[in-house]
């Protein structure tokens, strides 16, 4: 037998009513498939123990988690081959400790507020590969590393180094928390998945088989950029937001990587490197997204792409074929240096209106 245990969040409010519709159903259901258990409901977040035969267990939870009254499902435990069940008469009870001013079960309520803000914060911080698998019970740690091909991913802020020495410290964390927004959505919306931010730069990956939808992720980015460019105020660094964007294919090295006590779920290669190099020649080829032979071969006939030349990226032997798209959005309106002088003119009225840089 199994019983499996997780906390998650009410994904709506959810009255009395609809609380005790789940335990309707779930008893009718669960006495029909063997299962036990119970469930606590309080301030917005679900509790609930489940115990039964394996197979019964895993379908019920497959359903559990498609069902949208719940969201930020943290499996706690799942344990396998156990030999007796806890809760032996309760096919599902469901208590609400929203209404219960029992003295006793104070504690449990101040736990389960704490185990639902600690969880929040966790996945704020956690990549959704780890919490997807963390939800379906799987220890991420036990995770082995494997090669698989993927399309990496690389954004990186023009002239950050001179905003940060113009501008105030909390406008600079907003211009970041801005870029880093705009980015985590659209990648997230096709598919991708962000690995890191080093700095003023986003790491992120995609599939192998998804160019398509890692360079309609950049033009996103750089449509959506360009909007907050041009609706932020005359006096915002917004206003000077843009970013050089690299795409490049390959098989990589994907899983858990670091030290005995900090690890990292991430991807490392040569793709990476690549990218990385090819996202600095968005300088010199006055272009805002480049991208990859690699990347180019594995996209549809709906692009179309330009062939900007071979290049040497710093630090490799090999030559790399570099693209970019026929769209508006990947051109610099002029050469890299006019742009830079652009940021640089606009940096000198900020500050030229900023009293003191803190
Ligand atoms: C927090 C929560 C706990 C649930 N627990 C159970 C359960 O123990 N058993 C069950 O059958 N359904 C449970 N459900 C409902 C299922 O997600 C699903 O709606 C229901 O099983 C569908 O039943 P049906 O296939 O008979 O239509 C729960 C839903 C939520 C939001």
């Amino acid at each position: 037998m199994k019983r499996l245990t997780y906390i998650s969040n009410f994904s709506r409010s959810l009255t009395k009513k609809d609380i005790e519709s789940i335990g309707k159903i779930s008893q009718t259901n669960n006495c029909r498939q063997g299962i036990t258990g119970v469930l606590l409901s309080c301030s917005g977040i679900f509790f609930q123990i489940l115990e039964g035969e394996e197979e019964s267990i895993d379908s019920l939870y497959e359903k559990i988690l498609k069902d949208d009254r719940h969201n930020r499902i943290l499996c706690l435990k799942s344990e396998l081959n156990i030999s007796a069940r806890r809760f032996p008469d309760w096919s599902m009870e469901v208590i609400v400790l929203d209404e219960n001013n029992d003295i006793l079960l104070q504690p449990i309520k101040i736990l389960l507020q704490t185990l639902g803000e600690s969880q929040a914060i966790l996945a704020t911080y956690t990549q959704s590969g780890v919490l997807e698998a963390i939800g379906r019970g799987i220890n991420p740690l036990t995770l082995v590393p494997r090669y698989t091909e993927k399309i990496i991913f690389f954004a990186d802020i023009i002239s950050f180094t001179s905003i940060t020495e113009k501008v105030q410290v909390t406008e600079v964390v907003d211009f970041l928390n801005q870029f880093f927004t705009i980015c985590t959505k659209a990648i997230a919306a096709r598919g991708g998945e962000v690995t890191k931010f080093i700095g003023d730069c986003v790491m992120a990956y995609f599939d192998g088989d998804q160019a398509d939808n890692a360079l309609q992720a950049s033009l996103d980015i750089l449509s959506d950029l360009e909007m907050l460019r041009n609706q932020a105020p005359a006096n915002s660094p917004l206003r000077v937001l843009y970013v050089g964007i690299g795409l490049s294919k390959g098989t990589v090295l994907e899983g858990n990587i670091g030290s005995q006590t900090k690890k990292e779920y991430t991807v490392i290669g040569d793709a990476v490197n690549v990218a990385s190099r090819i996202e600095a020649l968005t300088r010199q080829l006055n272009r805002f997204l480049v991208f990859s032979d690699s990347v180019r071969l594995g996209l549809s006939d709906r692009w179309r792409s330009v062939r900007l030349g071979d290049f040497h990226a710093k630090g490799r032997e090999e030559i790399v074929e570099v693209y970019s798209i026929d769209d508006l959005l990947t051109f610099q309106k002029s050469d890299f240096q006019k742009l830079k002088q652009e940021i640089r003119q606009h940096l000198e009225l900020i500050s030229s209106q900023t009293p003191e840089l803190v």
